[in-house]
């Protein structure tokens, strides 16, 4: 028996990275269907294909008010229902900071990472509301270790993701008790985020040198470790959580000056 038997649910941006990772593994918990959301149609078809008979990839933009209607429609004449949307397409700002930006590309920057980051969310859970009221389902919106702190990003970025944040907390009141609303903060994983495109910036790793060193946790991880908590916070193992951002960060949020290097000492079994 696996956490999501028989739910239905829409997964954006899954046509790589961490989407595609969480789209893998709602199939391997149970799920009758994932529909896997990119706006590079390369990507969601080919992500469509992988995946097999449950998966169906369609390449639609989350900017777009139709684009979100049209998702959705096509959800539940595939499947008859929608349980769970996965709130995840992003873009990055490649960690560019305001005073390296001009005027006119703050303006155009802001309004594109804002639109795809935020309020790509914000269309596509208006978009599925009925759906999801009908069957009491639930929503998990990818933020960020940016969404709570500096640093994890640049200005554009960090805002968008505090933007997420606080849709996680509003969205969990306005629906509550019908539909469970919480998010993910990953801290980094090894992906290629696109950067934003009016301002010049193309697709770069999003790892950047030395990022191993830099966890307490001393593992880049994979994206496949951050699927098993979009499948929990998807799940009936879940129902007492709404309103709620899993940090999942591999220890950025405690790193301290004290012992820079951590706890080695412990491995060798020693203490105080
Ligand atoms: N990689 C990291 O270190 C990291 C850390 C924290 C949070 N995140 C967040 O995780 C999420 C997934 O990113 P990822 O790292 O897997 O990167 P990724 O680039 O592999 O995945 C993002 C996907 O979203 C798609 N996308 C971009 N704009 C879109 C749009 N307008 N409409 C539909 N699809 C669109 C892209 O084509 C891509 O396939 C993002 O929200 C990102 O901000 C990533």
């Amino acid at each position: 028996m696996g956490l999501l038997d028989g739910k239905v649910a829409v997964v954006t941006g899954g046509g790589g990275g961490i989407g595609k990772a969480v789209a893998e593994r709602y199939l391997a918990e149970g799920a009758r269907g994932v529909v896997v959301v990119d706006n590079l149609a390369e990507r969601a078809d080919a992500v469509g294909r992988e995946l097999g008979d449950r998966a169906l990839g369609v390449c639609a933009d989350v900017r777009s008010w139709a684009d979100n209607l049209r998702v959705v429609e096509t959800a539940v004449e595939a499947f008859g229902a929608l349980d769970v949307y996965v709130g995840n397409a992003g873009i990055f700002d490649h960690a560019v900071h305001v005073a390296d930006l001009t005027g006119p590309e703050l303006e155009a920057g802001f309004d594109e990472i804002m639109a795809v980051n935020a309020k790509g969310c914000l269309l596509g859970v208006r978009a599925a509301l009925e759906p999801l009221l009908a069957s009491r389902g639930s929503v998990i919106l990818t933020a960020s270790w940016a969404g709570f702190r500096p640093a994890g990003g640049g200005v554009l970025y960090t805002m968008s993701k505090h933007a997420v944040v606080g849709l996680v907390r509003e969205l969990a009141y306005e629906l509550a008790p019908h539909v469970r609303v919480n998010g993910v903060a990953p801290g980094v994983a090894p992906t290629t985020l696109r950067g934003i495109e009016s301002i010049g910036q193309g697709a770069k790793p999003s790892l950047m040198p030395g990022t191993e060193d830099a966890l307490p946790l001393k593992r880049v991880p994979e994206t496949a470790d951050y699927a098993g908590i979009y499948a929990m916070l998807a799940s009936p193992d879940a129902s007492l959580m709404t309103g709620f951002v899993v940090e999942a960060d591999s220890g950025l949020a405690v790193r301290g000056v004290a012992r820079v290097a951590g706890g080695d000492h412990l491995a060798a079994g020693g203490g105080a």
